[in-house]
């Protein structure tokens, strides 16, 4: 397939890798779990699954894509013609797709309050009570507001269509015009806006009470269950799992370095959850807001919302901040897009405009069902759950831990031998010290820590 796009330029391939990882799992999702599981000691231990775990099988991703060239079905199928492996790269499609479904969903969200800083409409109520010091009353207006805004029907659909179109537009632009470009504009974005708000919250009264709940480690909170947060944070944190990364990979040159993109993305993605460590706790802890668990949306939609309240300049920082969470959105909702525009470009020969297109528009649809299954479609179960939360259960649960598990089974014993080898050294032209331990954690650890998490899960 000599016409495969490629990333044109490094920073570029590095950019819309990192764009993938970086996501809510970073904004939200790291500060809840730290919270819960021990402060640094969760920190700590994040980082060793990261580096021990994260990095040796993003790079079985990496070489499968790379040594593969082609889409995620379509890569197994060229390196074990006429074997059952591509059922793996068909789950990870099939996983992409599901969660692209809510997290449009999700991402609309992000649009409506940074739409809603920028009018100013989200602080109309709860400013002066939050003001005037009736934290309870502050409260209870800013998650209300959330939760008629979640629950209502037309306008987060609005703002989830509109995320779907600039999605479409920039995926029509390809990989290199469509996809680099914006993360070269965004990722550069990304850690400006981190930066401010990190700024910004260092220098509030209770900054040190806060960092000092971050940064000093309680490991009397470490237990098995927490070793299982640390590796499912892991896995959704870096898109393993996802077939994101064996699609991105098929489009690196052939003198890309595989272990030090791995390494690079892993610091990145790491080093934004930090940042935004050192902005939450600081800020939670300096108005009163850690009395509630940090949990994913009300983390994001009312607790942070009750801080910029108190700030001066509320609406600046507010817009700042949801520029960043739909900024992070963005990158990743492209990324994981991009799994099944490849797959029907390379399966059925198809035109960029018509892969997209098939992949793009049925979204206003199931988007949609996601979306009213917290309003009119409420009554709608499946396994006891919204729609919405059944695919996320059903994907993060179920599908995701598969994806890893076969990739690690397949590069670790049935791959061809010299895959992970030839694309760890590029062929043999650079040195490689890691190959054998990355060949080891694949086999053995990998799996064996995989089967925990499916395990715990139905425990
Ligand atoms: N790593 C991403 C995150 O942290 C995971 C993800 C990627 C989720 C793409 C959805 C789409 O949010």
């Amino acid at each position: 397939m000599s016409t495969k796009s490629q990333f044109g330029s490094k920073i570029g391939l590095i950019a819309a890798t990192v764009g993938s990882a970086i996501g809510l799992g970073n904004v939200w999702r790291f500060p809840a779990e730290t919270q819960a599981n021990g402060g640094a000691a969760f920190l700590l231990l994040y980082i060793a699954c990261v580096f021990i775990l994260g990095v040796p099988v993003m790079l079985a991703e990496f070489s499968l894509g790379r040594g593969g060239r082609s889409d995620a079905v379509g890569v197994f199928q060229k390196l074990s013609p006429g074997k059952a492996w591509w059922i793996i790269g068909a789950v990870a499609i099939l996983a992409s797709y599901l969660i692209l479904c809510y997290y449009m969903v999700v991402a609309g969200w992000t649009a409506e309050y940074l739409w809603q800083s920028i009018t100013g409409n989200l602080y109309e109520t709860g400013t002066s009570l939050e003001q005037s010091g009736d934290i309870g009353a502050a409260d209870a207006a800013f998650a209300a507001r959330m939760n008629n805004y979640i629950c209502s029907d037309v306008s987060p659909l609005i703002f989830t269509y509109a995320v779907i179109a600039v999605n479409i537009i920039v995926l029509l632009g390809g990989v290199q015009k469509g996809i680099e470009r914006l993360s070269n504009i965004m990722m550069p974005l990304l850690f400006v806006l981190l930066l401010a708000l990190c700024c910004v919250t260092l220098s509030l009264p209770g900054a040190g009470a806060g960092l000092k709940f971050f940064l000093s480690p309680d490991f009397s909170k470490i237990n098995a269950g927490t070793v299982i947060n640390a590796l499912g944070q892991t896995f959704f944190s870096l898109s393993l799992g996802m077939g994101i990364l064996i699609t991105y990979a098929s489009y690196y040159p052939a003198d890309t370095r595989l272990t030090r993109t791995s390494v690079i993305v892993s610091l990145m993605s790491l080093l934004v959850a930090v940042m935004m460590g050192c902005i939450i706790f600081p800020a939670v802890t300096t108005f009163g807001l850690d009395r509630h668990p940090l949990e994913g949306a009300t983390l994001v939609f009312v607790t942070l919302p009750e801080v910029f309240a108190q700030l001066p300049a509320t609406q600046l920082w507010s817009i700042v901040f949801f520029l960043l969470l739909f900024v992070a959105a963005l990158t990743s909702t492209v990324s994981i897009a991009e799994v099944s525009i490849a797959f029907m470009q390379d399966r059925f020969k198809m035109s960029r405009v018509k892969s997209c297109m098939i992949v793009m528009l049925p979204l206003f649809v199931l988007s949609s069902l996601c979306s009213l299954s917290f309003g009119s479609l409420s009554g709608v179960k499946i396994f006891d759950m919204s729609i919405f939360d059944s695919l996320d259960a059903f994907t993060t649960n179920v599908l995701l831990p598969m994806v890893s598990m076969g990739v690690c089974v397949y590069v670790g014993w049935f791959a061809p031998k010299s895959l992970l080898k030839s694309q760890i050294t590029n062929d043999g032209t650079i040195k490689s010290r890691i190959t054998s331990i990355v060949l080891v954690i694949i086999r053995y650890l990998a799996p064996v820590l995989i089967a925990a998490i499916m395990i715990s899960k139905f425990v």
